[in-house]
């Protein structure tokens, strides 16, 4: 790609992160952010299409903060700052929403999937802006002249409905809008949750990355093995659950050692839990420890976002005013 990349991408606050969401998205988001002019924001607007709690909105919108610049996250080499403190997403998502085509936002899955999840009789439950959700991603996208989109998988469409829409635009109105290309991050490994199903909070099975100690070693003690003896060898010893999280939370040579040590036989399951709990507890101890600080200093926290919306603002308002002149709307 020609000249510096902008990378921009939102995340949901909708509940404690865990390592799924860390080694999914957070890292390579936080890896990312010196490649480039990165935008990171707390989608608190989109959140609201799910939870309608102001509350947990407002405590898992200052989580979601307080867990990111624990983690590494860095106010200086990044645009970090929270979506409802910038109001011109809403504003050009409206100009956007009369170029989209209602049949390109009727066929996203994830809106499909969500009214089949709550029921196509509970009408009440399928809001408008469940519908018009990926129009204000479009808008949380385009205003900033994104290039570069860091997403899992599963919002591969919505960047489709994106460019589709960025494209109509300009179509209609001139070349306004950077059309995006996605980074889907086809080479992060789907992280198992304690079942060995893909880690969701929607399948219960999460480890949080800042969990309580007692109850998160409780959650890894808890993790159910086979049934084969102490004593047996394991061949399969790299599918084992724990040491594919082991994999991720311990240094390379020391998990490849469990790993051997399991194949070989002779090591209990619950020995082997034990080394995981530890090792995790360790790889985040650091990131603990910052979170705890910056725990104590919300309006350090507050502070950096709304420096963010400010230089997020500086960017996104010049572009809202020209996709306005643009329209006719100057
Ligand atoms: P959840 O499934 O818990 O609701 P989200 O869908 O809010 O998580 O996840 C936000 C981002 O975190 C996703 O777009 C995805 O990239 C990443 N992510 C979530 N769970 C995992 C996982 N188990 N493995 C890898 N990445 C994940
Ligand atoms: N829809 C994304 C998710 O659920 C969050 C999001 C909102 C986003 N706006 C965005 C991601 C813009 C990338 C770009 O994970």
């Amino acid at each position: 790609m020609l000249g510096r990349m902008r990378i921009l991408t939102g995340i949901q606050p909708s509940g404690a992160l865990h390592l799924g969401n860390y080694f999914g998205a957070m890292l390579p988001a936080i890896q990312l952010q010196d490649q480039g002019d990165a935008f990171y924001f707390i989608a608190n607007y989109h959140s609201m299409t799910s939870l309608t709690d102001a509350g947990l909105r407002r405590r898992y919108s200052f989580d979601v903060a307080l867990d990111f610049l624990a983690c590494g996250l860095d106010p200086k080499r990044c645009v970090f700052w929270k979506q409802s403190d910038t109001p011109e997403h809403t504003e050009l998502a409206w100009l956007l929403s009369t170029v989209t085509p209602m049949g390109l936002l009727e066929r996203c899955h994830s809106y499909k999937d969500k009214v089949a999840r709550l029921g196509a009789g509970d009408a009440g439950a399928v809001n408008h802006g469940l519908f018009a959700y990926p129009v204000l991603m479009a808008a949380d996208i385009l205003l900033y002249g994104a290039n570069v989109v860091p997403v899992g998988k599963d919002q591969k469409q919505h960047l489709e409905v994106t460019r589709d829409i960025a494209i109509k635009f300009n179509q209609m109105y001139g070349e306004v809008f950077v059309v995006p290309e996605p980074r889907i991050r086809e080479d992060v490994a789907v992280v198992p949750g304690l079942d060995g199903q893909k880690m969701s909070k929607s399948y219960g099975n999460t480890i949080e990355i800042f969990g309580e100690e007692k109850a998160t070693r409780k959650k890894i003690m808890g993790i159910v093995m086979d049934s084969r003896g102490l004593a047996e060898p394991k061949p399969d010893a790299e599918k084992n659950l724990a040491i594919q999280l082991l994999r991720l939370v311990a240094p390379a040579d020391v998990a490849r050692d469990w790993e051997d040590r399991l194949r070989a036989g002779g090591l209990g399951y619950g020995d082997l839990k034990k080394a995981l709990f530890e090792h995790y507890w360790t790889c985040f101890g650091p990131a603990r420890a910052r979170r705890a600080e910056l725990a104590t200093h919300p309006d350090y926290v507050h502070l950096v976002l709304r420096e963010g919306a400010e230089r997020a603002r500086a960017i996104g308002r010049p572009m809202l005013d020209r996709a306005k002149a643009a329209c006719g709307l100057d």
